[in-house]
């Protein structure tokens, strides 16, 4: 059955936590796999491949330029991820699943969450920053979201990332914001905070 997206699917075991993949600019649905096995024992995967172009980059979203982000678009965009998500867990059989999502990822995992808060159970966002600010309040009580920032990002600054903890806390999140010393890179620092934070939400 056709999901809407090209999607790599990997049946886990019983009581492993069920993990929505989404790469980062210029990854696909490949990625972050060797990183959701190395941080989860048996964990299923869902792991789309973002359907914008960049000059040949697949990403979840249009932009104008680094950081300028076409917000219709976005919207557009993480809806239809949210119909994605849906469609698979009536095809696989899954509950909501808890994104790991990096850089351009994140950011649509984040969007994703402001927009239809029952799609994910808990976010963990890897250098995200913030797109899109609700105009309504949105209600993600108790949800766990994990916030991972690089402290010589680029492409994130602190007051980025803070500004993202902010939107997600008063939306009623149950964020862990750390900062590692890192740029836009994934370090060993990340990978370890996303196990723990991971191996805590069962
Ligand atoms: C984005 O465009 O979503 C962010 O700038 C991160 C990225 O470079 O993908």
């Amino acid at each position: 059955k056709d999901l809407g997206f090209v999607h790599r699917f990997e049946r886990g075991e019983n009581g492993a936590p069920t993990l929505l993949l989404l790469h980062g600019t210029g990854g696909d649905e490949t990625d972050l796999i060797p990183l959701a096995r190395h941080v989860t024992d048996g964990a299923t995967i869902l792991s789309p491949r973002g359907k914008v172009s960049e000059n040949g980059m697949p990403r979840f979203f249009r932009r104008f330029a680094e950081g300028q982000f076409d917000l219709e678009d976005v919207a557009v965009r993480a809806d239809e991820l949210a119909d994605f998500v849906a469609a698979a867990r009536e095809s696989y059989g899954l509950p909501a699943p808890v994104a790991v999502g990096f850089s351009n990822g994140a950011n649509i995992a984040a969007v994703t969450m402001l927009r239809r808060a029952g799609v994910l159970a808990g976010a963990a966002l890897l250098r995200a920053q913030p797109v899109l600010v609700p105009k309504e309040p949105v209600d993600l009580a108790g949800m766990p979201v994990l916030i991972l920032s690089g402290d010589r990002d680029p492409i994130v600054s602190d007051y980025d990332s803070a500004g993202l903890a902010a939107v997600l806390e008063a939306a009623g999140a149950d964020i862990r914001h750390e900062t590692v010393s890192a740029g836009h890179s994934l370090t060993q620092t990340d990978v370890d905070l996303l196990k723990g934070w991971l191996a805590g939400l069962s």
